[in-house]
């Protein structure tokens, strides 16, 4: 499992180059994957959103743009860069991302009340984190009875493109990156999460045996991303 401790330093040093990185290395279809995962959010007309491990924002800024203007979103990240770019790009279209606030918050020890959201996303960010079920226990607290939890992360591809899916990741992707953000080994670390993120099946076995219910599963891009939801069920007594 990944140690926090680097993990929290290696986002620290390529904050600045994020955004850019994610767009060329995934050709631009990172946006599409997020817009997938806020068209379902919206489909629950939730009254307040929790997007943990938020980086420089973009699945907040991409809700804001999407949910009733009413709604208020929470970006939360235990890393202080990522969250200064995301106050920057929040400064840029203040009318528009009035709604939205970032805080610094741990996704393993959230620092909020319980049954406090509506709905709890995270995108790109479970398979950064040193303990699933812990965080998966934490959204679950945090989370109101009938409230939904949103994971958008990369998967497991179809067999007949794992090959060619591999060669990108272990060989283009850290040379590409490490031109764009300086930081060829962060994204050596990219392609080594992934490889040894569970499957679409697996996760969702793990969201069930963390409590929740009706856990839905969709594939995107091949199976590269996968778009998980929940139910946090009322507890029953
Ligand atoms: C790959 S980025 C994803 C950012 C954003 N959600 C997106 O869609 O681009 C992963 C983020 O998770 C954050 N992160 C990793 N472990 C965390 C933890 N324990 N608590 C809070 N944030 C964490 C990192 O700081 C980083 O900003």
């Amino acid at each position: 499992m990944p140690d926090p401790i680097a993990v929290n330093s290696m986002f620290g040093r390529i904050a600045h180059r994020y955004d850019l990185a994610n767009r060329v290395l995934s050709g631009g279809i990172d946006t599409y994957w997020r817009s997938r995962l806020v068209d379902a959010v919206e489909y629950w007309r939730p009254r307040n959103v929790l997007d943990l491990a938020t980086g420089s924002g973009d699945v907040a800024f991409a809700l804001a743009r999407k949910l009733h203007p009413s709604v208020r979103i929470f970006g939360m990240d235990f890393c202080e860069p990522m969250l200064e770019r995301a106050e920057t790009r929040k400064a840029r279209r203040p009318a528009l991302y009035s709604g939205v606030e970032f805080i610094f918050g741990d996704a393993l020890e959230i620092p909020v009340a319980e049954a406090t959201f509506d709905a709890v996303t995270i995108a790109f960010g479970l398979r950064n984190l040193a303990s699933r079920p812990r965080c998966l226990a934490e959204i679950r607290r945090v989370l109101r009875p009938d409230g939904h939890l949103f994971v958008l992360e990369f998967s497991q591809p179809w067999r007949l493109v794992r090959p060619f899916y591999s060669f990108y990741l272990g060989r283009v992707v850290p040379r590409l990156a490490g031109i764009l953000t300086g930081d060829r080994r962060a994204y050596e670390y990219l392609g080594a999460t992934i490889d040894q993120f569970p499957e679409r099946e697996a996760l969702s076995a793990e969201i069930g045996e963390a409590g929740y219910g009706d856990v839905r599963e969709s594939a995107m891009t091949m199976g590269i991303v996968a778009l998980h939801s929940a139910l946090r069920q009322p507890t029953v007594n």
